[in-house]
């Protein structure tokens, strides 16, 4: 059985993002895989504190706070589902805290090792950004799908995928744009296959 665990990075709860990565989780869940949703908006955390002590003293993140567990499910998980909208041309602030805490799944002396050897994590993992954006040109804000899928790459998400929507503004937009909600069922379907293609 395929583990999903999906982080919604928006503070609406019924926002675009959410809704998305709904779609994606309900068709994921019906076909066979166990699926765990947090909302960040929802927890009390800091961001990475540059502490060092996941590299000399710790295996893990030695702060204890909301994301915790959140960082225990994601070892465990095949699919890592990160839904957020575009604030100021990035991910929401709420989303980049959980990625820097990210940093604990790197091993010590991850600088000098090859890409495939970094990570504490078990390799193979696959990584679903879904992203909502208000504006209408799709030629922005491109950069943040390969920014995050390539130094995720190296914690062991080998895999990954893009949903993004563009020119939805208001919470719920995307209701009327149900191809977006369909590739989003699609796509959670195929990631609870047992053999779900890369
Ligand atoms: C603080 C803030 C900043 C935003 N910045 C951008 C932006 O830089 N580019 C953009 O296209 N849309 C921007 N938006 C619009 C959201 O991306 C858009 O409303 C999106 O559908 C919200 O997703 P959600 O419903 O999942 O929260 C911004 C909205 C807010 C509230």
């Amino acid at each position: 059985m395929k583990n999903v665990v999906c982080l919604l990075g928006s503070p609406r709860p019924k926002g675009n993002s959410a809704m998305m990565a709904q779609a994606l989780c309900q068709s994921a869940a019906v076909a066979g895989a166990q699926v765990t949703t947090f909302a960040l908006n929802s927890l009390t955390y800091r961001g990475c504190q540059g502490c060092l002590a996941c590299k000399k003293e710790a295996e893990a993140c030695v702060l204890n706070d909301g994301l915790t567990p959140m960082l225990e499910a994601v070892r465990a998980c095949d699919v890592l589902v990160l839904a957020t909208p575009v604030y100021f041309g990035e991910v929401t602030s709420q989303l980049k805290g959980f990625i820097d805490r990210t940093f604990a799944y790197l091993k010590p002396n991850y600088p000098r090792l090859p890409r495939g050897e970094r990570s504490r994590l078990a390799p193979g993992k696959t990584l679903v950004f879904i992203i909502a954006q208000g504006h209408p040109r799709e030629d922005l804000f491109t950069d943040i799908f390969p920014r995050y899928q390539y130094l995720l790459n190296w914690q062991g998400f080998t895999k990954s995928h893009l949903l993004r929507a563009c020119a939805i503004y208001d919470q719920g937009a995307v209701a009327a744009r149900p191809e977006l909600l369909a590739a989003a069922q699609a796509l959670g379907r195929e990631l609870a296959q047992p053999t779900a293609p890369d």
